[in-house]
Formats: C-alpha cells, sequence, structure tokens
C-alpha cells in the first residue's frame, strides 16, 4: 500500500541545513498495523505527515496503492487523504468554530452518505467514545485528553483504509490509552492499515512490527 523510497527532507536555513529525513525507505502493506519509534527529534512527525501528504517539502519517491505521490499535484495528494487517510495529530488540530459533533461530521461529508445515516455514525461514535455529553461543546471547552479522544474519533469516523496517528495517547490516562489501543487492534482486523508513532512500549505491543528512526534515519 505504502513504498517509500529513498525520501529524504531538508531545512535550509540562511545557509545552513538541517537534515531531518535521510534515504528512508519502507514499505508497507495493506491490513499491517506499523509502529513508528525513535527520541524526541528524530523525525517521526515529519515521516507521519509526508505519509500524510500533508507535507510536500521533500524528495524521493512515494507510492500510494498505484499513485505515484511524488508526481502527484497538491490537489490530488489532498484528494487521497480526504479519501483514504484518517490523521491523528500530536496537538490534536480540531477545528476551534465547530462542535465536537461538527468536528467528527466533517469526514463523513467527504463521503457519499445520506445525511441521515451520517447523523448515526456520529451519534454512534459520540457513544463508542464515551462523549456523547460533550457533542454541543468548543474544543477549548474540553480538556486535552478529551480533545485527544475527539481527535482520535474523528480519524476513524469514516473508516479510512489508513489511519496515521502521532502519539494518539500521549494525553490520555492509561485505561483509555488502552481502549484507543483495542479500538486500532480492531480496526486493523477488519483491515484497516495503522502506522502510529509512540513512546509506549505497551502500545507498541500491539503492533505488527516497529520502526526505529533515529536522527533522521531508519535504524534497527
Ligand atoms: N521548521 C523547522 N525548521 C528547522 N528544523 C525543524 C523544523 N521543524 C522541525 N525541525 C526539526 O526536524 C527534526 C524532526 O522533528 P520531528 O519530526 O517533529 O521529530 P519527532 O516527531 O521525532 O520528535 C527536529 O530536529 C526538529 O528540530
Ligand atoms: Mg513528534
Amino acid at each position: 500500500m505504502i513504498k517509500l523510497r529513498n525520501i529524504e527532507k531538508v531545512y535550509d536555513a540562511g545557509g545552513s541545513k538541517t537534515f531531518v529525513l535521510r534515504r528512508i525507505d519502507l514499505d508497507v502493506r495493506e491490513g499491517e498495523f506499523v509502529s513508528i519509534m525513535g527520541a524526541s527529534g528524530s523525525g517521526k512527525s515529519t515521516l507521519l505527515a509526508i505519509l500524510g501528504m500533508l507535507d510536500s517539502q521533500w524528495t524521493g519517491e512515494y507510492y500510494f496503492d498505484d499513485t505515484a505521490v511524488h508526481k502527484a499535484n497538491q490537489k490530488q495528494r489532498a484528494a487521497i487523504h480526504k479519501q483514504h487517510i484518517g490523521f491523528v495529530f500530536q496537538s490534536y488540530h480540531l477545528l476551534d468554530s465547530l462542535t465536537v459533533y461538527e468536528n467528527l461530521d466533517i469526514p463523513l461529508s467527504y463521503r457519499d452518505i445520506k445525511p441521515k445515516e451520517r447523523a448515526a455514525i456520529v451519534a454512534d461514535t459520540l457513544d463508542r467514545f464515551n462523549i456523547v455529553g460533550k457533542k454541543d461543546l468548543y474544543p477549548n471547552q474540553l480538556s486535552g485528553g478529551q480533545q485527544q479522544l475527539v481527535a482520535v474519533a474523528r480519524a476513524c469516523i469514516a473508516k479510512p483504509k489508513l489511519i496515521l496517528a502521532d502519539e494518539p495517547t500521549g494525553n490520555l490516562h492509561s485505561s483509555q490509552g488502552k481502549e484507543i489501543m483495542e479500538l486500532f487492534k480492531r480496526l486493523n482486523a477488519e483491515g484497516t492499515t495503522i502506522m502510529q508513532v509512540t513512546h509506549s512500549e505497551q502500545n507498541a505491543a500491539y503492533s505488527d512490527r516497529i520502526v526505529n528512526l533515529a536522527d533522521g534515519w531508519i535504524v534497527t
């Protein structure tokens, strides 16, 4: 499903170059559950943003299914993101001017689903994530942990074929974190491909394999 070849990312600030990703080769098959681990600053979030087609300032080759992403334009990349990818940002990125309910409805609005069915899916998701009572609140009225739950719910709600999650349980209680991992495990068993950035060995144990990054390199 994913094939990366020689992906490199460099920040060039006033003549001094910072290499953030170096010669990244990575293959992920449909249905895999992969953890990305590494020290702070090793390039995990950068790699996830490239995979999610949110960053286009890189060189190398990226194939997503049959699409050569490195040759696709911004519009094509955005279309693939909307149709196939659920993304959990490290800092949540909920839309501040929308309620929890409306935030959850956005990914569904990109799909060909009738409004009535959309409402049922949102209601079901609110219930499953135990946030029914929060549905009319705005993100700034929620705790960090609650925002993170909504962010995970939003990434999963439209059943994307790929979920990319950047430290999705970093702000949750361990029991909530475990529930998210159990949810990922279930979605993965149903065929969803999952890539998560995590610092937690416990979370990584839910995945099939671990990709270790150090100073922008994949190490084993
Ligand atoms: N705008 C930027 N300019 C220069 N360097 C940056 C910028 N953004 C991130 N970096 C650097 O890229 C590296 C990787 O960052 P990141 O992918 O966020 O790491 P991680 O998620 O593993 O903690 C870090 O060394 C960081 O300092
Ligand atoms: Mg990060």
